[in-house]
């Protein structure tokens, strides 16, 4: 059987209906396509308590012969990564079906005379390169875990990744370039390993060709491994729920948790939502700006375009290097068909003004889409108005790093759209409204607690290491639903607009971090005893992060002490979690047994003095008033 696209609103209605209807035939139907070494011998087990979901069980497969060796025989010269460089007078590269198979097998080779085994963790910590993609899928190839570490995190943030997935070994580059920026990655990595006596391996890609240096017997040289192995690796045989990879994802506790997926769902969901979703056609060149160290780049630049057998675009660089018109230069140079990006860039380039737009057609255009946080109506309609040219389907696509792929969003062309509503169900999700008490909300206009109540294949099957924390964070809040942390409106004909999260969890440029996350950061600071953090609204970055601060000793110089907790947070999570408001204070607002009232902090930060409610049973209140007086 082939696969079938949904092109009309009807048939997305029936296809709707059938997947709910019999869940099991119609996912049954959208596997039937892939290559699998044994058909699996159920569709579906599952159990939301447990929790325990089971796709295509007893399925054997491996997803790189679906994404590479399938294809060889009717696109092996087609395009399969379209790679342009963050330079935009250096060579864009285009790397063949053929040619990525071949350098996947070759890096696969490299991982098992280096000793990487199925099952085995691998972190790995790159730029934006090919060499990023061949690594991910030589994992897959042989069975080993991959663990994606963007590559703006800390050398503390790898090491605490590498250590909870009990990683022993590490695929990274020398450097990298980022706008007019050079950044030495393999230091960043030694750094961490300072503290990560288990890593046996590391494996570095040139990319800069910067000096770096080498531990004699653990790290080696990929230019020079290649060089001891060929093309020939077959593809280790998987269960269909073997672990694929581990991405670590913030939460409201402080720590990341390792999100888990498996091979066979989520093979299957991220393909039929990439077809589906973007109206992809065979030879669309599609590209997704996202990293490929977050989900979006995972499903989305690698796994769901390569199963989709399409040209996936892969950028380097940055929007706004050498100027604000990069994105729009690369449309037109490289004839990009489907372009999916965040607000928080779109809101960035706004502001930059329509002379970086207009010299550029972006006539190739057919489709554009939005991910990873709310897109407010105003960026929509210049997304709409001044990208699309009124001639492109917005899809506003809402999912989550533990969702695997897409779970709502309209069809482009297909489906309705409406702004600011990521609108319609994926076939086969089945959203519900919940009142805070659990009770399943059924009437339309209305706003709810969002959760899921019957598995989808791509559904995150564990945390890493730590089963209950899986079942408690998403699965026990309100029983027999998968709990999505957010907040959701439904119109009065059935679209869901995602209103926000409803944990401590903020969204800053489409970046998630926990509160207590980036608190416990501050806190390492020396200049800090305690501290609050709360998310406000920022015009760019949807969220920005504004920190309330109990200094050491009374501060003289503010400037400094700012600097300083900034650099700490940088050494602790990153650059991308640093505070934009640090305010400093002589105490927070917390109740009488102790708790912090987050709620006021919020209020303050946002500037809705009005709105404090009462503050009388605080321990100290007179601390909200002067909280209030000195907002930033
Ligand atoms: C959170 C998940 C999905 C890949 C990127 C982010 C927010 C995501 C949308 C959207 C409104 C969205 C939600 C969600 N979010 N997409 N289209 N509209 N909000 O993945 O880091 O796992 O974050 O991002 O709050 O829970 P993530």
């Amino acid at each position: 059987m082939s696969f079938h696209r949904i092109r009309s609103n009807d048939e997305y209605r029936a296809a709707y209906a059938e997947s709910v209807r019999d869940p099991h035939a119609f996912w049954a139907a959208q596997a039937e396509h892939f290559t699998w070494r044994k058909k699996w011998d159920a569709v579906l087990e599952w159990n939301f308590d447990a929790p325990e979901v089971k796709w295509f069980s007893g399925g054997k497969l491996n997803i790189t012969e679906n994404c590479l060796d399938r294809h060889l025989s009717t696109r092996g010269d087609k395009t399969a990564i379209l790679w342009e460089p963050n330079d935009p007078g250096g060579p864009a590269q285009r790397i063949s079906y053929r040619e990525l198979h071949d350098r996947v097998c070759r890096y696969a080779n490299v991982l098992k005379r280096n000793g990487v085994q199925k099952g085995d963790r691998v972190c790995i910590y790159m730029p934006m390169i090919p060499e990023l993609v061949v690594a991910v899928l030589a994992c897959a190839r042989i069975g080993a875990i991959h663990s994606v570490v963007f590559a703006g995190f800390s050398a503390q943030s790898i090491a605490d990744r590498i250590l909870d997935a009990n990683a022993a070994f590490v695929l990274t580059s020398d450097g990298m370039v980022r706008g007019a920026k050079n950044i030495p990655v393999k230091a960043v990595v030694d750094e961490a390993l300072r503290s990560c006596p288990g890593v046996k391996r590391v494996i570095v890609t040139q990319r800069t060709g910067d000096p770096v240096t080498m531990q004699e017997g653990r790290d080696v040289w990929m230019h020079m491994e290649t060089g001891f192995v060929d093309a020939d690796c077959p593809a280790e045989e998987m269960d269909a729920e073997d672990p694929l990879f581990i991405l670590y994802t913030s939460g409201s506790t402080g720590k990341p948790k390792g999100v888990v997926h498996t091979c066979g769902g989520y093979m299957v969901y991220t393909d039929y939502t990439f077809r589906n979703v973007f109206q992809y056609e065979e030879n669309d060149v599609f590209w997704c700006t996202a990293d490929v160290g977050w989900i979006t780049g995972h499903s989305y630049i690698i796994y769901g375009p390569l199963l989709a057998g399409a040209t996936s675009l892969m950028f380097e660089g940055v929007p706004t290097f050498p100027d604000a018109g990069r994105f729009w230069q690369v449309i037109d140079k490289h004839q990009v068909n489907i372009f999916y990006t965040a607000p928080t860039a779109i809101r960035s380039l706004m502001a930059q003004g329509l002379d970086f737009v207009n010299p550029y057609s972006l006539a190739s255009l057919k489709v554009i889409g939005s991910v990873g946080e709310p897109i407010n109506e105003e960026a929509w309609h210049w997304y709409k108005e001044h990208i699309g040219k009124n001639n492109c389907p917005i899809v506003d696509t809402w999912w989550q790093t533990e969702t695997g792929g897409i779970l709502i969003s309209s069809m482009a062309g297909v489906t309705d759209e409406k702004p600011s509503y990521a609108a319609w169900p994926i076939p086969g999700v089945q959203p519900v409204l919940l009142t805070a008490e659990g009770k399943e909300i059924l009437e339309n206009d209305v706003e709810g607690l969002l959760a899921i109540k019957f598995p989808w294949p791509s559904i995150i099957r564990t945390t890493y290491g730590d089963h209950e924390r899986c079942r408690q964070t998403y699965f026990s809040s309100y029983k027999g639903y998968y709990f999505t942390g957010d907040g959701a409106r439904r119109d009065s004909e059935g679209r869901y607009r995602i209103i926000g999260r409803v944990d401590d969890v903020i969204n800053v440029s489409g970046h998630r971090f926990g509160t207590a996350e980036i608190e416990n950061a501050i806190n390492e600071s020396e200049w800090v005893v305690e501290s609050a953090v709360v998310g406000y609204p920022h015009d760019i970055k949807g969220q920005g992060i504004y920190a309330y601060v109990i200094p050491e000793k009374p501060i003289t110089d503010p400037d400094q002490a700012r600097a300083e907790i900034l650099a700490t947070v940088t050494k602790v999570i990153g650059p991308i979690a640093k505070p934009d408001k640090i305010q400093f204070v002589s105490g927070l607002p917390k109740t009488r047994s102790g708790k912090i009232m987050r709620r006021i902090l919020r209020k303050v930060a946002e500037n809705e003095l009005g709105s404090l409610g009462d503050t009388s049973t605080l321990l100290d209140p007179a601390v909200v008033e002067e909280i209030t007086n000195n907002r930033l």
